[in-house]
């Protein structure tokens, strides 16, 4: 099977409570390669999206698809190898550095690794750990600052081949700089990859290919950050506000 990642969403709406829809009549279409980037306040529904995607939950109405096929179809464990996530809560493992990394392609050899963990920029921070790749990460990473765990989690994602990449806060716990040092890394994590991105620095995703600006579950505006900034609307007051 040879999963291109073209991302589908036709009149979804779906609450976690009876009567209580949180998204409502979502429809969006993302390209093969494509990066869409979700912004909104908090509670709009952000989130939501990239569970349902994940088939976390079960839709109410409407249709996702992948590649034209409605994702409940095919089995939760195509879907898990077919997206590669980075979330805002980090899950590591108690294991070593190596290991946690590896877990986004277990055939992966150990250059491999270490090239995504350069990727991410996390290969000097671990070099300084006490072990280094071999250092013991304590449960979920305890030993680690939560930026270091994200960058971790970054690396994972950089060494798995999945054609669907999700971004939730990815690097909300890292500080500006190493944000900006690792831009280049996401670039190319980004790359040929469809990619659904979250993220409250709207500097970080205003070269997505498309920005939905959502509001109380509901799209309420689409388009490039030019032409969002144009139309002076919700983009534009949360950029410039
Ligand atoms: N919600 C809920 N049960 C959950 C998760 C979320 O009822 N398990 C509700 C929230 O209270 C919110 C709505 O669903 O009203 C949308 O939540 P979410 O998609 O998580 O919002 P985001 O846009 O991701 O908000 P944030 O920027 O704070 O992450
Ligand atoms: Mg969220």
């Amino acid at each position: 099977e040879n999963v291109q990642g073209e991302i589908g969403m036709e009149h979804v709406t779906f609450g976690y409570l009876e009567n209580q829809p949180v998204l409502k009549d979502i429809s969006l279409h993302a390209k093969k390669g494509q990066k869409i980037a979700f912004v909104g306040s908090t509670g709009a529904g952000k989130t939501t999206i990239t569970n349902l995607l994940n088939r976390f939950y079960e839709i109410w109405e409407g249709k996702i698809t992948i590649d034209g096929v409605d994702i409940r179809e095919n089995g939760l464990e195509s879907l898990r190898e077919n997206i590669a996530l980075v979330l805002q809560d980090t899950h590591l493992f108690t294991g070593t550095v190596m290991e946690n990394i590896r877990y986004g392609r277990l055939d992966a050899a150990d250059e491999e690794v270490i090239a995504a963990a350069k990727t991410a920029n996390a290969d000097a921070f671990i070099r300084r750990l006490q072990n280094g790749y071999d250092t013991v990460l304590e449960g979920d990473g305890a030993n680690l600052s939560q930026g270091q765990r994200q960058l971790l989690n970054i690396a994972r994602a950089a060494l798995s081949k999945a054609p669907v990449l999700v971004m939730d806060e990815a690097t909300s716990s890292v500080d500006t700089i190493t944000e900006r040092q690792i831009q280049e890394g996401m670039d190319a994590l980004m790359k040929d990859r469809t990619t659904f991105v979250i993220a409250h620095r709207l500097s970080t995703i205003r070269n997505s290919d498309m920005i939905m600006v959502l509001e109380h579950g509901r799209i309420i505006e689409r388009g490039t950050h030019t032409e969002l900034l144009q139309r002076q609307g919700r983009y534009y007051e949360l950029y410039t506000g």
